[in-house]
């Protein structure tokens, strides 16, 4: 498999998602990690989602991250198509600031998961983040990456000053 196989697929319902979740892209981008972004819907376009969640892990990804909004179905539909894991973010929404999404996300009946993160750039951010920790179990290069971030974390947090 080529070093440019992607390992992580970051699907959104909706092109409207991507003002949130190209936070997920830009922090694989960040730490190196080869990945795909789509737009597809669980229920604008059922079939093409199902086809290309059934063949993520035959092509080499090794985790999914769903964002939608609304009845937000689309993490559910995934991890119903595939045993990888499949971390979902929930999108705020006009309506009900994104409560609809969060509980329609993480509201899995029991046998299929879905990893549910916060709603919005959080979310987007976080599903990168814990997408990254999944691959640094076998990848010691990227556990020790996902380190320094969090020491030049740290670092920045103390360094703050107050007015
Ligand atoms: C969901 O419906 C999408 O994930 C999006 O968050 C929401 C609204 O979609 P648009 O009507 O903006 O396309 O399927």
């Amino acid at each position: 498999m080529s070093e440019n196989t992607p390992l992580v697929a970051v699907i959104m319902g909706s092109k409207s998602d991507w003002d949130v979740m190209r936070q997920a892209d830009e922090t694989l981008t960040k730490f190196g990690i080869p990945h795909e972004c789509r737009v597809l819907s669980a229920h604008r376009t059922p079939a093409q989602t199902a086809e290309y969640v059934a063949g993520a892990e035959g092509r080499g990804m090794e985790v999914i991250i769903a964002a939608a909004g609304g009845a937000a179905h689309l993490a559910g539909v995934c991890a119903a198509h595939t045993v990888l894991p499949v971390l979902g973010v929930p999108m705020e929404s006009a309506a009900l600031k994104g409560l609809d999404s969060l509980l329609s996300t993480v509201q899995m009946p029991a046998g299929i998961p879905v990893g549910t993160l916060a709603i919005g750039p959080a979310g987007a951010r976080n599903a990168a983040l814990l997408a990254i920790a999944i691959l640094a179990n076998s990848r010691p290069e990227l556990r020790e990456k996902l380190r320094q971030f969090r020491a030049e974390q740290s670092a920045k947090v103390l360094s703050e000053t107050l007015p």
